[in-house]
């Protein structure tokens, strides 16, 4: 019976335990957690999304106060288009958190950054290349493009003196998503080192419509397969959403993959960034307390706990100190949402916004619970004690859960 451990992810000379843990924003994928999966040998991912509030809990700097500062003037003002970030603390936020996380990792595995592109903070453009270019300079093993593929992404790094050493991955949920991008990118000769193929159970935002039930994860990585097989593409293949357990993850190595991406079993690990009594929420969720909604301002489906209280929050719009979801012109859909409530209901001190959420500022406190499809087995990973609370699981027992199983057992924690 094969266990994960039978197989090597290779990047270059480099070999590691074939599993990737996914980036999980905002700081749900901490460092702490990325640093300990690199240890036990695999690849751990931080998160790119909300940097400079990030950089304010973590490492005492004043980003969003000074944001807001200079923006107070504008939080009556419906229109956001002058809410602007600096880019200069952009650079400097990125570069504190990767460097830390770099600086802390010891030598086995890797550590990448997942840049989540759908955030187009007022100035895509500008902004993107600034996140993408200030990981490189702060030394991340590799970027990993995520949520709203930009597709010119590859060109913003063009002419950094590590475009070709550090590893750059993609992640599609379709065949024409990467054939797109191959086409776009031709120009850099240079192919991804890796293409993430998710699927429609992962968690965060989904690469699908409202109809992901139809897509399946297999059906997807076999036809991206085939394709790569028939144009002489080496490039590795990592399926991510729904791989619950070591012989979920087998399955797709057998046939191919060369890693596979998980992240919903360590949304209960001490590593994870969740507070604690949200991580309680995963644990005690059935499959009916989950869903797949539209509530995000991306426009992308997000699975979502229904009992989060991002959802039908009214709250004003936070893009004076946050603002990572206006687009180029300063809009964003909660905004426009959140007025139609207003002016629906004059004079009332506290109303409710049902089709879109906050979701900058309801990420950042950890009010928006984004999970996978499989949260609802996360109780038949653990103890449950005698209070009715679960047993939190370390990274390293959930790592090594994957490495090692067979016969698709999950190994229960040493209770204490
Ligand atoms: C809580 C949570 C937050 C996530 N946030 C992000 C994100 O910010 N960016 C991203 O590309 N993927 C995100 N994902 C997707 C994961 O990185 C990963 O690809 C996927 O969830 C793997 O499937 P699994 O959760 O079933 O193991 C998130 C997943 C979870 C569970």
């Amino acid at each position: 019976m094969k266990r994960v451990d039978d197989f090597r992810l290779h990047f270059g000379k480099q070999e590691l335990v074939p599993i990737m843990v996914g980036g999980m924003g905002v700081d749900i994928s901490t460092a702490e957690l990325a640093i300990e999966v690199a240890r036990l040998g695999g690849v751990g991912h931080i998160s790119d999304a909300m940097l400079p509030t990030v950089a304010d809990r973590r490492y005492d700097t004043d980003f969003v106060k000074d944001k807001l500062q200079q923006y107070k003037y504008n939080i009556e003002n419906t229109n956001k288009s002058a809410v602007k970030f600096d880019l200069g603390q952009v650079a400097e936020a990125t570069h504190l958190h990767v460097s830390h996380s770099m600086e802390a990792k010891g030598s086995s595995g890797m550590i990448f950054i997942n840049c989540m592109e759908k955030l187009t903070m007022n100035a895509p453009r500008e902004t993107l290349t600034v996140r993408l270019r200030s990981a490189l300079d702060a030394g991340i093993d590799g970027i990993t493009l995520a949520a709203g593929l930009h597709l010119g992404s590859f060109a913003l790094m063009e002419d950094h003196p590590r475009f070709r050493d550090a590893k750059l991955g993609i992640i599609v949920s379709s065949l024409r998503a990467l054939q797109l991008f191959l086409r776009k990118n031709a120009r850099t000769s240079r192919l991804p080192d890796y293409i993430v193929v998710e699927g429609p159970l992962a968690g965060g935002h989904l690469g699908f419509g409202m109809d992901w039930a139809k897509y399946d994860l297999r059906t997807i990585v076999n036809e991206i397969q085939q394709y790569l097989q028939a144009e002489h593409l080496d490039i590795p293949l990592i399926p991510a959403g729904g791989i619950f357990t070591g012989s979920d993850a087998v399955s797709f190595l057998d046939t191919g993959a060369a890693a596979v991406q998980v992240a919903t079993r360590f949304t209960v690990a001490q590593e994870c960034g969740l507070p604690k009594d949200v991580m309680q929420e995963y644990f005690k969720a059935s499959e009916e307390d989950i869903e797949v909604n539209s509530v995000s301002p991306t426009g992308y489906p997000m699975r979502m706990l229904k009992s989060c209280p991002a959802i039908g929050s009214g709250i004003r719009p936070g893009c004076e100190s946050y603002g990572y979801l206006l687009d180029s012109s300063g809009n964003c859909s909660y905004i426009d949402s959140y007025n139609r409530e207003v002016a629906a209901h004059p004079g009332a001190k506290k109303i409710s916004v049902m089709d879109k959420t906050c979701l900058c500022t309801h990420m950042r406190n950890f009010k928006c619970w984004t999970c996978g499809h499989y949260t609802y087995r996360l109780k038949d990973t653990s103890h449950k004690l005698a209070d009715g609370s679960y047993q939190l699981l370390t990274a390293e027992h959930v790592f090594h859960d994957y490495q090692f199983s067979t016969d698709n057992k999950i190994a229960l924690p040493e209770s204490f």
